[in-house]
């Protein structure tokens, strides 16, 4: 039998790979997973004994909380919200809730989780908003933090890794809707984000 004509290469190397995109790693995977077992030892010892709520803020947190509750394995319950913010530290209620969650927070013991605090403004407004609808505790907790970038007087109460003031993506973080699956956080190389301009 004849061999087998060469292919002009397979479906993997055909593909491209948003990889390729990113001019700068910022975070990788294994530095990912360090900090969600760093931050489901902290949780644990601060909530773990009180059935917490932890809220996602979405579409960006969706891969970090898969990957946290996983990590955490004592009882809690897991919600979501759409929301963000549009206000300064003068109208911390400029938030918009997209769509809310669903569970009544009411003596809960809530915890905000998030992909990256960059101004604040969201967290920040988010935590006030919980507060006020009855939570016994609010708790935010962030992937990645730009403590350089922030506008209001705000600081989560669990932080993965600080980042410098650098537009990233990847770990559900996005630019123009992709790159959510990108498994490590980065930068793109500059011609991607004009490219989508014109
Ligand atoms: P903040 O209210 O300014 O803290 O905004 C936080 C939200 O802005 C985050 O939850 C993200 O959805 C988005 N965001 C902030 N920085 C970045 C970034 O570098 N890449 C992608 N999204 C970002
Ligand atoms: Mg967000």
């Amino acid at each position: 039998p004849s061999p087998p004509a060469p292919s002009s290469g397979n479906k993997m190397s055909r593909t491209p790979s948003i990889r390729e995109d990113v001019e700068t790693l910022l975070v990788s995977g294994r530095q990912i997973d360090e900090a969600v077992n760093d931050l489901a030892t902290q949780l644990t010892e601060d909530v773990g004994d009180r059935n917490p709520l932890l809220v996602g803020v979405l579409i960006g947190a969706f891969v970090f909380m898969a990957d946290l509750i996983r990590a955490l394995d004592f009882r809690l319950e897991v919600d979501f919200l759409n929301a963000s913010s549009y206000g300064d530290c003068t109208d911390p209620g400029a938030l918009e809730i997209v769509t809310d969650m669903t569970c009544d927070v009411t003596d809960r013991d809530v915890v905000i989780v998030d992909d990256i605090c960059d101004t604040g403004q969201t967290l920040r407004a988010l935590v006030l908003m919980l507060q006020d609808r009855g939570a016994a505790s609010v708790r935010s907790c962030c992937l990645l933090d730009k403590p350089d970038r922030r506008t209001c007087d705000f600081e989560p109460d669990y932080v993965g890794v600080r980042i410098p003031d650098r537009f990233v993506v990847g770990y559900g973080l996005d630019y123009a809707g992709g790159y959510r699956n990108l498994p490590v956080v980065g930068v793109l190389r500059p011609e991607m984000y004009e490219s989508s301009k014109e």
